[in-house]
């Protein structure tokens, strides 16, 4: 039987922790990236998302690297409570379960120590059907020899999800999480195709990314720039004519809080029941985004952020490998 994880209300992504092309990494931060993790853990926010695809070109894996020495180097409160949910990429040349098994040892080695919780970065369904089994099989593997302490999926849909649930429980290993692109700009699948529900109904718990919109729900983006280098600039150009009601009513509702946007956004995804894992590259965008815990939004609140996100002519992009 494997050991329990407690799983807060609140994670921390490190998507950006060693991507250059996207995020702009420079390892040059990685002193404030360990502040992130210290305060974060000191302060019960000891879920940190990572994967084993995190990190371009030489700096594959810098993620998990980083993850494993923050790790090393934290001498303070909860430490006992860390869990490092690290997601193993369904790479076209990885066919077999003992393939899913290397893979999260390879993990395991960049962390120096075991891999807390072990994900499926993502379904093959859409594009090599044939390719899943083999990687569920080694995933569940990992869990019935004890080389984890759950298993999570990435980017399946609700009915994709049953039908992993049930060969699972016919293995007798629990699902723990299921994580999805989820924030006031990305309701699919969560709202659209139900998957809320049946989480809920299978006791899985729901862990929301991307929850601040790549960093558009912060508030600090604007048309008339400066917008972030290369994509994420192009994605934002386009978005943000068709969101701005959605920034002027965050930022009602926080101004009437007293909190910030980022606060109200995350906060929203708490109160639907989820677990944003915000990602944070400074000391100071950790300390606004925990401050979204310890209060709740009003129903009025929420169903007026519902209603306004649901009326966006805008939305964000969903990721490909999204499954029904
Ligand atoms: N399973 C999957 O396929 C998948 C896909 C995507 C993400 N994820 C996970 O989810 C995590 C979070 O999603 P994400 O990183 O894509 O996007 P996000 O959490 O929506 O946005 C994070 C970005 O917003 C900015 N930011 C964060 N807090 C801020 C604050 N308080 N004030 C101002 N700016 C702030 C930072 O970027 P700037 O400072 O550059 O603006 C930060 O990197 C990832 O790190 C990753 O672990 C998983």
């Amino acid at each position: 039987m494997s050991e329990k994880l407690t799983l807060p209300l609140m994670g921390c992504g490190t998507w950006a922790w060693g991507n250059q092309l996207l995020w702009g990494y420079d390892p040059s931060i990685d002193s404030q990236l360990q502040e992130v993790f210290n305060y974060c853990v000191a302060n019960g926010v000891t879920l940190f998302d990572t994967g084993d695809s995190y990190g371009t070109g030489k700096l594959s894996g810098r993620s998990e690297s980083l993850l494993g020495q923050f790790s090393r180097n934290y001498a303070g409160a909860n430490r006992e409570n860390i869990c490092i949910a690290t997601k193993l990429a369904a790479y076209p040349w990885r066919l077999t379960r003992q393939s899913m098994i290397a893979a999260c040892q390879a993990s395991a080695q960049r962390l120096g120590k075991p891999v807390d919780l072990v994900q499926m970065h993502w379904s093959t369904a859409n594009y090599a059907p044939w390719q899943e089994g083999a990687l569920l099989n080694g995933l569940a593997d990992l869990y019935t020899q004890g080389q984890v302490k759950g298993v999570g999926l990435s980017n399946y849909g609700p009915k994709r999800l049953k039908k992993v649930y049930q060969k699972f429980v016919e293995r007798g290993v629990p699902i723990l999480t299921l994580q999805v692109q989820y924030s006031l700009l990305s309701t699919y699948p969560v709202t659209e195709l139900g998957l809320k529900q049946v989480c809920d109904e299978l006791g899985i718990t729901l862990i929301a990314y991307s929850p601040l919109g790549l960093g558009l729900l912060t508030g600090k983006y604007c048309e008339k720039g400066p917008l972030p280098k290369g994509i994420r600039g192009l994605l934002f150009k386009r978005l943000l004519p068709g969101i701005r009601p959605l920034l002027q009513c965050l930022q009602a509702v926080a101004q009437y809080r007293g909190k910030t946007l980022s606060q109200v956004a995350l906060n929203w995804c708490i109160c639907k029941g989820t677990i944003p894992i915000p990602g944070a590259k400074s000391l100071t965008q950790a300390q606004d985004n925990l401050g979204a815990l310890g209060w709740r939004l009003s129903d009025g609140e929420m169903t007026e952020l519902d209603r306004t996100a649901a009326n966006l002519d805008r939305k964000m992009v969903q990721n490909i490998f999204q499954t029904r």
